[in-house]
Parts: C-alpha cells; sequence; structure tokens
C-alpha cells in the first residue's frame, strides 16, 4: 500500500493536512495519528470493514477490542447504550486527556470494535491533532496504538513509521508523544469501578470523583482486558526489570534504562528527572535499544505511585516478569 506522511505543528495546525486524514478516515482508510499517549492507528468505528483493517496492520488478536476516539459528549450518546451520571463526572474531569472509559455498548458499535463484547471503550484525547482529526472525520475514531501488535507502542513519529509504513494510507507526523505510556482504561460497568490498565490518571484521582476505585494489580485483568493477557512492549532486546540498580549483572552487549542520577559501568540511557519523564521515554528507549544493537536492557523500576505504577505495568509485560 502507498502510505503517505504529512507533518502536522500542534501549535499551529493546519487544517487542509488534517482534512487530507480525515478523508482517509472518511473514505474508510487507515490513518496513523499522535496523540498526547501514544500514535493511534484510527479507522471509523462505524465502518467494519475499515476496523478489521487495524486488525490486519496491527497483526492483532481478534478478541482484542479497540478504544473509540471522540471530540465530543454527543458522540458518547452514539456509542454507549447508558452513560451513568458518574462516567460523565470522569469525563468533565480528566477529558481531554488520558483516560478510557468502559460502557455498556450501544447498539450501533460494530461487533469487530468491541471484539464481541458487550461493551464499549472511549476516550476524547487532549492533543490538539488527535482532536481536529476526530472533528473533521465527523465520526469516532477505533485507535489501538500505531504498534505491530506485540511492540513497545510508538511515541515518536519515526517509530509509527517503523511499524506502519506500507500498511496504511496515511501518516501524521505531530512530534513526540507528552505522557509516552497508554491511556488509563477504568471499567465503569462493574460494581466499583475499576482499573484494567492503568495509565497517567491514577486510581486515587479516580477515587476522589467515584468515592472508590480498585485496581487489581499487573497480573489480575488479563480475563477482563484482552489486551493485558499478550505478551506485550517487547523489543528484540531481553528486558530485565530492576529494583535495586547495584544488582545489575556484568554483560557486555548491554544499556542501562533509568531516570535520576546514577553511576554506572556501561551505556546509559537518561530518560531525565523524574517517574513521568521515564513514561514519556520508556518506549522511545525500549526502541532505541534495538537500534543501537544491544542485546539487554537493564531498566529501573519506578516507584508504586503515581505514573509510576504504569511504567511498572508496561516494564513488567516488556520483561515477561523478570526481575532483578
Ligand atoms: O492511550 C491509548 O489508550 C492509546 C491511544 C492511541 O489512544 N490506545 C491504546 O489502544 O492503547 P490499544 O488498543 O493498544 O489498547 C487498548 C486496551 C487493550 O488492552 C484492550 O484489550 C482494552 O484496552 N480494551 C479496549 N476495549 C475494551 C473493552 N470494551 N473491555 C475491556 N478492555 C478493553
Ligand atoms: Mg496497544
Amino acid at each position: 500500500m502507498n502510505t503517505e506522511i504529512i507533518k502536522i505543528d500542534p501549535n499551529n495546525i493546519d487544517i487542509s493536512l488534517i482534512d487530507r486524514a480525515a478523508d482517509v478516515i472518511r473514505g474508510g482508510g487507515l490513518a496513523v495519528f499522535p496523540t498526547e499517549t501514544v500514535y493511534g492507528l484510527g479507522a471509523n468505528t462505524f465502518d467494519p470493514a475499515a476496523v478489521a483493517k487495524i486488525y490486519a496492520a496491527k497483526g492483532r488478536p481478534s478478541d482484542n477490542p479497540l478504544i473509540s476516539h471522540v471530540c465530543r459528549l454527543e458522540q458518547v450518546y452514539e456509542l454507549a447504550a447508558e452513560v451513568p451520571n458518574q462516567a460523565l463526572r470522569l469525563m468533565e474531569r480528566f477529558w481531554g486527556g488520558p483516560l478510557t472509559v468502559i460502557l455498556k455498548r450501544g447498539a450501533n458499535v460494530p461487533d469487530i470494535v468491541s471484539a464481541g463484547l458487550d461493551t464499549v471503550s472511549i476516550r476524547f484525547p487532549s492533543h490538539a491533532v488527535a482532536y481536529e482529526l476526530i472533528r473533521r472525520s465527523g465520526v469516532p475514531i477505533a485507535a489501538p496504538s500505531a504498534n505491530l501488535s506485540g511492540s513497545p507502542s510508538p511515541t515518536a513519529a519515526r517509530h509509527a513509521i517503523d511499524d506502519m509504513y506500507g500498511r496504511v494510507d496515511i501518516i501524521i507526523d505531530g512530534g513526540d508523544s507528552l505522557i509516552g505510556v497508554e491511556s488509563t482504561v477504568v471499567d465503569l460497568t462493574s460494581e466499583v469501578p475499576t482499573i484494567l490498565r492503568p495509565g497517567a490518571v491514577t486510581a486515587d484521582q479516580i477515587a476522589e470523583i467515584t468515592g472508590v476505585c480498585v485496581y487489581g494489580g499487573d497480573y489480575a485483568n488479563a480475563p477482563k482486558c484482552p489486551g493485558m493477557k499478550y505478551t506485550h512492549y517487547s523489543p528484540r532486546a531481553r528486558v530485565w526489570a530492576v529494583k535495586n540498580m547495584d544488582d545489575i549483572p556484568r554483560d557486555g552487549n548491554s544499556v542501562i534504562l533509568t531516570y535520576g542520577a546514577g553511576d554506572y559501568d556501561r551505556p546509559v540511557y537518561n530518560a531525565g528527572e523524574t517517574a513521568a519523564d521515564y513514561a514519556a521515554k520508556l518506549f522511545y528507549f525500549l526502541r532505541r535499544a534495538d537500534e543501537d544493537g544491544y542485546g539487554t536492557v537493564y531498566a529501573r523500576l519506578p516507584e508504586e505511585e503515581g505514573i509510576g505504577i504504569a511504567v511498572r505495568n508496561r516494564l513488567l509485560k516488556s520483561a515477561g516478569g523478570k526481575v532483578i
């Protein structure tokens, strides 16, 4: 397939370029676009043939449902059978932003979007390019992360291009994703709001609105959140999650991935000062390790708080549970 690549500056959006991608979405094609979390691989939610192309382009298992991206509240009512009050309050507080809500599925949502489940997942991104693309397309956009299934999600345009060139109609280069880990997925169809995938919006922040919100832990939600059961976020290099940076073994072909200060006996990717900096660069550096030819990445496990909870979740999956 011929893939067009266009560059759009989120701070100075050229609507005629947005319309090139919106035409692709309306015409039943695939468009890769930036969001504040990771790059997405989008198609018209209401076009089952277009959505089928997403699964093919990624090599995604067909039992793994997709998030529909919206740009206004009315679109939630086109997708969900019911919109409970607490969902509205969460949307008001966290949209646009990195929160995906799971609601009861409305009659218009094609089976293939929800992978046959009776629920639908919905997110309103804050990224200006994503927002304009959804708005000009005029339909909700079903979009998983724009990586080949199993690989780390792309947070730089170049990484989305590496995986999706030749598989999609158009790729929008809108710069780097600022958050770097995918949205928090919260299930609002269970008795108690339940985090199925941790992200930048934490269970504590959600509980401030809903009174209670639980997270069952990194391996608890596989049956409910199909995506979490697959091997994930893995570069070709072996990844180890490291609790204590003093315990890293000697290894001539390895790199250390960390943040904050520290002296090491080998090459280091330093993501910055904070856990948020680390989140922003985690997937980027996992892919860099392959580009730079390292066989092993020793990656620091951050503290279990704030966005560190999401980083630990991705890192543990990327390492296949291997912890030092
Ligand atoms: O930040 C994000 O959420 C990015 C950007 C592009 O918006 N998207 C993303 O999509 O990460 P994806 O498909 O890579 O991950 C969605 C996750 C999967 O683990 C999937 O199983 C789960 O959400 N999910 C989607 N719909 C669901 C549903 N109805 N019930 C349970 N889990 C659902
Ligand atoms: Mg994904």
